[in-house]
């Protein structure tokens, strides 16, 4: 068969397999535990997704060393559009902190578009003797030997942020790993450790209940949602200046099909306009994304941007890093 037939027989094959997509389950990698903030956003998205892209969504949460497992098991994926990876800042923060990692993070992905922003709060364990940040601070001060401060894993959201917290009130802690925040928040709830800076997908419904002690949102404004409006900014606790706001994106391995890129981002487009995603998200603090970021080129270059900003606070407050 001449080669140009061979050329056309391969596009024909490949428009009518697009065409069809997806016509099997399609599998979004969360690079940290079940019951997490990352897991959380990943399923209802998932829900969200279902009607808009069409077929069956499982989650396959492949977690540990703070998110590059999960990262890598989708880097390294067959680009057909059938395994994609929901991540947060941690895919850039792990960029600026690990000396090498099994992935190159603006080459060996497909930007499909940006899902949310997720506000990070500082909680304490529930027998914690301080119920406001400054007499959190004199507590740390006064016990700086032995603080253990809870994360998801070097790279991850509350790795980074508990790095910048310890630079900010300039006590250096033991922290402590674990492959996502659901896990770190059951040994937080039975005090096995001090504290933790989490996001509110992930502690709002703590908070609600009075299951630990909420110090500061690391947003510049107070937050919106009911049970997180009484807490006090990083600013108003003298933690000037320090915001934090965990975004989420969609991610396909490089070499995806372009039509399929498209059509993901179409879909996520559609999802981010369902009115339950909206209000399971904005109930836990979560805004939804509605700006060019939306676009997988803008995407990527937000997040080329957020590597080059962290890389040089990530390097000031290394020394805390374990
Ligand atoms: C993180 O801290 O980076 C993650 O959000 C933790 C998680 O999703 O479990």
């Amino acid at each position: 068969m001449p080669r140009s037939w061979i050329a056309v027989a391969t596009a024909l094959a490949s428009m009518s397999a697009l065409a069809d997509y997806p016509d099997k389950p399609v599998t979004i990698v969360v690079p940290f535990s079940a019951g997490g903030p990352t897991d959380k956003v990943a399923r209802d998205l998932a829900e969200a997704l279902r009607k808009p892209l069409g077929g069956t969504l499982i989650i396959d949460n492949v977690a540990g060393v703070g998110g590059t497992l999960g990262a890598a098991k989708v880097a390294k994926a067959s680009p057909d559009g059938y395994t994609l990876l929901l991540h947060h800042i941690g895919l850039a923060s792990a960029t600026a902190l690990y000396r090498s990692l099994p992935y190159k993070t603006l080459e060996d992905f497909e930007y499909l578009g940006m899902i949310n922003e997720v506000p990070m709060t500082l909680i304490g364990r529930p027998t914690l003797p301080a119920s406001n940040h400054a007499e959190l601070a004199k507590w740390l001060e006064a016990n700086k030997a032995g603080i253990n401060l809870a994360h998801a894993g070097i790279g991850s959201a509350s790795h980074l942020c508990g790095l910048m917290y310890q630079s900010a009130i300039k006590i250096d802690m033991t922290t402590v790993p674990y492959k996502g925040t659901a896990p770190a928040m059951n040994d937080l709830l039975g005090g096995q450790v001090d504290l933790m800076c989490d996001q509110t997908t992930n502690t709002t419904g703590q908070i609600e209940a009075g299951k630990v002690k909420a110090y500061a949102v690391m947003s510049p404004k107070r937050l919106t949602a009911p049970a997180l409006a009484k807490v006090p900014t990083a600013d108003e606790s003298g933690l000037k200046g320090f915001n934090l706001s965990v975004w989420h994106g969609l991610y396909a391995p490089k070499g995806t099909p372009k039509a399929v890129v498209e059509k993901l981002n179409a879909a996520l487009r559609s999802a981010l306009k369902d009115a339950d995603f909206h209000k399971r998200q904005e109930a836990l603090g979560a805004v939804i994304i509605a700006d060019a970021r939306l676009a997988p080129a803008e995407h990527k270059k937000f997040v080329e941007a957020e590597i080059a900003k962290l890389t040089p606070v990530i390097k000031a407050a290394g020394q805390y890093a374990d």
